[in-house]
């Protein structure tokens, strides 16, 4: 085995997950649909100092039936369900008109806590989408009529030039708009809210959508 293999499996084997005392969870308390429980968990997250835990990975599947994942920010969770934003043209968004089923899954190391969302996602309108837009940064306009997101790029001075374009376009025009950038909202059928324990009596507590209502319900770790 090369010395750079053997470097990287001390390195990995020498880390540690949860140093920090974590905060126990009575499920017995939980309300009855998830959406306050995110919301509470996510204050604690940033009062805790949990970086960036509006990050999440969205999970979706292609034509085959193959899942992809990759990193979005949260926009919004409210009684819809959980929102993002992103070109409807790009791979998720293609995978998201072929088959729009959607898994979120968010991360917060600070308390051992994990939340996952499954459901259907369903694009917003053009009016709603594009307000997401224009409420956000000038870089992020920028990024947004930068477009051909997931395309193959033939050279970096390509991104550089369409880049500076788009940069010049947000500051002129803060009311452009990006064709293709859609808001989603993923309306869940099941949440999921993990609590890790040091003695690996993890608490899994699940709220299953059945009618207008939710059930509740323990899982083995
Ligand atoms: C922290 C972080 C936040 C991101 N937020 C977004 C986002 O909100 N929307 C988006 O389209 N891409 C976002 N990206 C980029 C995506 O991870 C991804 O590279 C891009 O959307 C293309 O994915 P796709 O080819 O699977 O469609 C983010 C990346 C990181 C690392």
């Amino acid at each position: 085995m090369s010395d750079a293999q053997n470097d990287f499996r001390d390195l990995l084997h020498a880390q540690r997950v949860w140093d920090a005392p974590l905060p126990r969870f009575d499920p017995s308390a939980a309300p009855a649909a998830p959406l306050p429980l995110f919301h509470a968990w996510f204050a604690e997250a940033v009062a805790a100092g949990q970086s960036e835990p509006h990050t999440m990975s969205l999970a979706t599947a292609d034509a085959g039936g193959r899942p992809d994942v990759r990193t979005l920010m949260l926009h919004d969770a409210d009684e819809r369900g959980w929102h993002f934003a992103t070109h409807a043209t790009s791979a998720k968004g293609r995978q998201l008109a072929g088959h729009p089923y959607a898994a979120l899954g968010f991360y917060w190391p600070a308390q051992g806590r994990q939340v996952r969302v499954r459901g259907t996602a369903v694009p917003g309108s053009r009016e709603e989408s594009q307000a997401d837009l224009h409420a956000r940064s000038t870089g992020a306009l920028a990024a947004a009529l930068t477009g051909s997101q997931s395309e193959v790029l033939p050279a970096h001075e390509d991104l550089v030039r369409a880049s500076e374009a788009a940069w010049e376009r947000a500051r002129a025009e803060p009311g452009a708009e990006a064709e293709t950038w859609t808001r989603y909202v993923v309306e869940p059928q099941e949440v999921e809210f993990f609590q890790g324990d040091d003695r690996r009596r993890h608490v899994r507590l699940r709220y299953r959508r059945e009618g207008t209502g939710w059930t509740r319900e323990l899982l083995w770790p």
